[in-house]
């Protein structure tokens, strides 16, 4: 992939599960919150469509020369008008908790994903709590040794550090936004949401 430096990071750690949920069918997939595009040059190796949408001009005017047969889309995912046919695959790393309310951008991505589509949401939270402390210990043994071995690479997209809630309280929120939401506690710490839209 030219243009965007390949490397390792916690959320490059997660495409793997990213694209281990894609059904073999899937045509079309959504990128959201793409940042520098390193996800959804993944997924156009895997789906002949592939629409990356990113609310800053900035990284995506450095992500664009990586991949022409991705298409980049400057616009807030909770607002922009995408294209009418739902997406077979909807993929969003480190981004629901830029966005203002996350049960709204749940069900918005819910919305995105087609009948029999797939919905997975890597996503950052607040640790409270003995299991959540210890799956941090975990991450931060793993980031010591896959940052060495794997090389360490910084992203460019927006970062907000601040996150507005616990695990547990993400937990609730996507099952009561997500009936039947599947709920994966990650040890880079992250969590996974994975979501089958109803055929
Ligand atoms: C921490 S970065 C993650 C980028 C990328 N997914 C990755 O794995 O490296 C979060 C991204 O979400 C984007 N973002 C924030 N709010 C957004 C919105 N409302 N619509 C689309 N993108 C948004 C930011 O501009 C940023 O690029």
């Amino acid at each position: 992939m030219a243009g965007v430096a390949r490397g390792w990071n916690h959320n490059v750690q997660y495409h793997r599960l990213v694209l281990d949920a894609v059904p073999a069918r899937a045509r079309t997939a959504l990128d959201a919150g793409t940042g520098d595009g390193l996800l959804a040059a993944d997924l156009r190796d895997r789906v002949e469509h592939v629409t990356a949408i990113d609310v800053d001009a900035g990284v995506l005017d450095r992500a664009r020369p990586s991949r022409s047969d991705v298409d980049w889309v400057a616009g807030d995912v909770m607002t922009h008008a995408l294209p009418a046919a739902p997406f077979d695959v909807v993929a969003s790393i480190a981004t629901v908790h830029h966005l203002p309310d996350l049960g709204t951008a749940l069900r918005r991505l819910g919305e995105l994903t087609a009948p029999g589509g797939v919905l997975v949401v890597i996503g950052c939270a607040r640790s409270a709590g003995p299991a959540d402390f210890a799956m941090d210990v975990v991450g931060a043994v793993q980031h010591r040794v896959y940052s060495r071995t794997r090389g360490w690479w910084e992203h460019t997209a927006p970062v907000r550090l601040d996150f507005p809630h616990t695990y547990a309280q993400v937990r609730a929120i996507a099952a009561t936004a997500l009936p039947g939401v599947r709920w994966r506690r990650l040890p880079l710490f992250r969590y996974a949401l994975t979501w089958s839209a109803p055929a």
